[in-house]
């Protein structure tokens, strides 16, 4: 399986906020952030896969600041690190007026897809991803520990099979 470079699959959306998007105080609704948030990256990831992908997790996620009606965002989604199964997608929200100004980076968080057989329907290999700049090995090195730490948090994984971050579980009891 071929590997594959960063750039290859990374994945914009931009959004101009409209009232259907709004909760009543103007801002836009956390929920379809989310919602875009999870379509661009699930895009991103069936771009690096060739593949269906499903949404398998997403990590914390938090809301600095409100973005209001006719505000625009931008959606970006890149992948971080290829596993077995499943890939890390990092996606980064940028809210700016409609003159462009005032651009802000509202939230982001990392997604796991995971790629599916057409027929099946199970999870299939995915290829491997080549970091090729100082950011892109930044974020491959440590998707190791975000694996580890959602893959612990959500009960599929021990914490002493963590072989990165056992450290932060000990002494808990
Ligand atoms: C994701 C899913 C396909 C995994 O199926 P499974 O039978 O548990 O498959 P496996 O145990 O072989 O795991 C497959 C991959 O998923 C990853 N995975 C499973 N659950 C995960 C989770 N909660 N967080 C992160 N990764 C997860 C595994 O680490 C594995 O990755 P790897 O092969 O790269 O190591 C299955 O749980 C599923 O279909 N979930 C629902 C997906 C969905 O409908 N999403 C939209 C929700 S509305």
């Amino acid at each position: 399986m071929k590997e594959k470079k960063v750039a290859e699959s990374i994945s914009i959306m931009t959004e101009l906020i409209m009232p259907n998007d709004t909760n009543p105080l103007g801002n836009l609704m956390g929920g379809n952030l989310l919602r875009w948030m999870d379509i661009i990256a699930g895009v991103c990831a069936g771009k690096h896969c060739e593949a269906h992908v499903v949404t398998a997790s997403v990590d914390h996620v938090s809301f600095t600041g409100p973005i209001h009606l006719g505000d625009v965002i931008t959606v970006q989604a890149s992948i971080t690190r290829a596993f077995n199964t499943s890939v890390e997608v990092y996606v980064e929200v940028l809210a700016s007026n409609i003159k462009g100004h005032n651009t802000r980076r509202s939230n982001h968080a990392y997604f796991t897809f995971v790629a599916l057989e057409d027929d099946s329907k199970r999870p299939k290999k995915v290829p491997k991803l080549v970091p090729l700049t100082r950011d892109e090995q930044e974020l491959y090195e440590s998707a190791i520990r975000r694996r580890e730490l959602r893959l612990v948090l959500s009960g599929r994984m021990k914490p002493a099979e963590a072989t990165e971050i056992r450290t932060l579980f000990e002494n808990l009891d």
